[in-house]
């Protein structure tokens, strides 16, 4: 697998780094955002790198498209009837070449796979359930390290995921754990869900973000939890504006700079 960024992307650009470190020419700062689905660490993150001029990246995008063409290529059942084969997931996933395009129009960041556009597709939560299913192959996960760490070796990082504060960057400048209860998180998504015209059916979406959260946290290999020196943050009553404010106070500590 190869990941690429937009090189002409505001986020990209490396010169502009107010806080690399011109004595250490390969170390830019990471700020890890670990926590379930739904805390609202997708906000944060890109706020962060917009404020910064970092880099992005969308760990669990990595897993979701990797989870998607898995179901596509017939390894993943729907109903999750039967085992899916680790090594056949692993050759699929070493075959794809994946651009990230941050869009400033979505505030989020658009997806080409093997150079077509994925879509709004892969964020849906049928396909959030199938990365989660193939994010528990260590040798799928080992596959997909080495290049996210990349990603911090071009320009300041901002990195939103699972185990980006215990495995991918241990020695991160800044990491938060940002939680949510499973109910706040399933009336976030129900919102949402209304708000684009769709039909929302809280139980059934409840029950969907607990089974995710068990399976990421109850894995062998870099489950979902806190690094000990990560700042615990609880969303559950707090609004997005609070939520970055804290952050980001906690980046400055941390001696991040900010300019605005
Ligand atoms: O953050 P997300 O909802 O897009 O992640 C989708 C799934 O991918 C999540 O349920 C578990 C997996 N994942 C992971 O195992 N490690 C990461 N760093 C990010 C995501």
């Amino acid at each position: 697998m190869t990941v690429s960024t937009s090189d002409n992307s505001t986020l990209n650009e490396v010169s502009s780094d107010n806080n690399a470190n011109p004595m250490q020419s390969q170390r830019y700062p990471v700020i890890c955002i670990d926590g379930p689905s739904g805390a609202g660490k997708g906000t944060v993150t890109w706020r962060l790198a917009q404020a910064l001029n970092y880099q992005l990246l969308d760990s669990g995008a990595l897993y979701r498209i990797v989870g998607l063409k898995a179901f596509e290529a017939g390894l993943i059942a729907a109903d999750a009837s039967q085992a899916i084969d680790e090594a056949a997931v692993l050759k699929l996933t070493q075959s794809l070449e994946i651009a990230f395009l941050p869009n400033n129009q979505s505030g989020r960041v658009d997806i080409l796979v093997n150079g077509e556009a994925v879509g709004e597709q892969v964020r849906n939560e049928t396909v959030g359930g199938y990365a989660s299913q193939i994010a528990i192959f260590p040798k799928v996960r080992e596959a997909l390290l080495k290049l996210q760490q990349d990603m911090a070796t071009r320009s300041g990082l901002v990195a939103d995921g699972r185990d980006m504060g215990t495995v991918v960057f241990p020695d991160a400048d800044v990491k938060v754990f940002l939680t949510a209860s499973a109910e706040a998180r399933a009336e976030r998504r129900v919102a949402q869900l209304k708000n684009a015209g769709q039909a929302a059916d809280f139980d059934a979406i409840l029950t969907t973000i607990k089974a995710r959260d068990d399976r990421d946290e109850n894995r062998t290999t870099a489950p979902s939890k806190p690094a000990e020196d990560a700042l615990r943050l609880d969303s559950s009553t707090l609004d997005a504006d609070t939520v970055y404010d804290q952050v980001k106070q906690h980046c400055q500590i941390k001696g991040i700079f900010f300019n605005s």
